[in-house]
C-alpha cells in the first residue's frame, strides 16, 4: 500500500498534449488583435482559466480597457470555438504515453484518484480519451473560489475523494499548478523541463510521462 491517498491530476499538458493546442488558438485570437504572442508568453497562461488568460494577453496588448465584459466573453468564445475544433480528432491514441498505465495501477493499489484541471472542456477531453472511469473525481474548475495558483482546486480534488491533501500527490505541468500543489501540502511531480519545473519548487520531475510510474511514485514520495 502507498503511503499517499490520493494523486490529482492536471489535465493539459500532463495527460494529453492539449497544452498545443490551446497555445495554437490563443496565437490566432492575439495575431488578430494585433498582439505578440510567443511561447514563452504562453508558459504564462498555463494553469490559467480561460477569461484570466484572455484578460493577460489583452493587458500585453495594452488593449483590456478597449473591450467591454460582453465583447471580451465574444473573444473567448472565439477562441473555445476554434481550440475544440482542433480537438475533433481525439482518441484514446492521444493519451500521453504511460499515463493510462499509472491510472490503472494506481487504481489497483487502492490510490484515489481526481482531476483537478482549470479547463471547462476537461469532462469532453477525458471522454474523447475514454479514461473518464479511471478517475474517482473532476473538479468543477466553478467549484471552488480561486482558481491556480491557489491550492483550492487541488485541495477539492483530494477531498473529494476523501483524502488528506497534505497526504497527496499532485502532478502539473504549469508554474501556476505547482505553486497550487505546494500551497495545497502536497507532493509536487512537475512535468517538464528540470530547470523550469524545479525552479517552480517540485518535489520530483519528469521530463516525460514514460517516466511516471507507479513504483517511482512510491519510491519517492515523502510526506
Ligand atoms: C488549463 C490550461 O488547463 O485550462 C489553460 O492550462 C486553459 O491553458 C485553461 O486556458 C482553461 O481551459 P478551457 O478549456 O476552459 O478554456
Ligand atoms: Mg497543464
Amino acid at each position: 500500500m502507498a503511503q499517499y491517498q490520493s494523486v490529482v491530476f492536471d489535465l493539459d499538458g500532463v495527460i494529453t498534449d492539449t497544452a498545443h493546442y490551446h497555445f495554437l488558438a490563443w496565437r490566432n485570437l492575439a495575431n488578430k488583435l494585433g498582439i505578440a504572442f510567443d511561447e514563452a508568453f504562453n508558459e504564462e497562461l498555463k494553469g490559467i482559466s480561460r477569461m484570466e488568460s484572455l484578460e493577460k494577453i489583452l493587458v500585453k496588448g495594452g488593449v483590456a480597457d478597449q473591450y467591454t465584459a460582453e465583447e471580451k466573453a465574444v473573444l473567448a468564445d472565439q477562441k473555445n470555438v476554434e481550440y475544440v475544433a482542433l480537438l475533433v480528432d481525439m482518441s484514446p491514441s492521444d493519451i500521453f504515453p504511460g499515463i493510462e498505465t499509472l491510472l490503472t495501477e494506481l487504481r489497483a493499489q487502492g490510490t484515489k484518484i481526481a482531476l483537478a484541471s482549470a479547463s471547462k472542456n476537461a469532462p469532453m477531453i477525458l471522454d474523447a480519451l475514454g479514461i473518464t472511469a479511471l478517475f474517482d473525481y473532476v473538479v468543477d474548475p466553478d467549484e471552488v473560489p480561486n482558481g491556480k495558483p491557489a491550492p483550492d482546486i487541488f485541495v477539492r480534488g483530494a477531498e473529494a475523494v476523501g483524502a488528506d491533501p497534505k497526504m497527496s500527490i499532485g502532478v502539473e505541468d504549469a508554474v501556476a499548478g505547482i505553486r497550487g500543489v505546494l500551497d495545497a501540502g502536497m507532493f509536487a511531480v512537475g512535468v517538464g523541463t528540470p530547470e523550469q519545473m524545479e525552479q517552480a519548487g517540485a518535489h520530483l520531475v519528469v521530463e516525460d510521462t514514460t517516466d511516471l510510474t507507479v513504483a517511482l511514485l512510491n519510491a519517492k514520495y515523502q510526506k
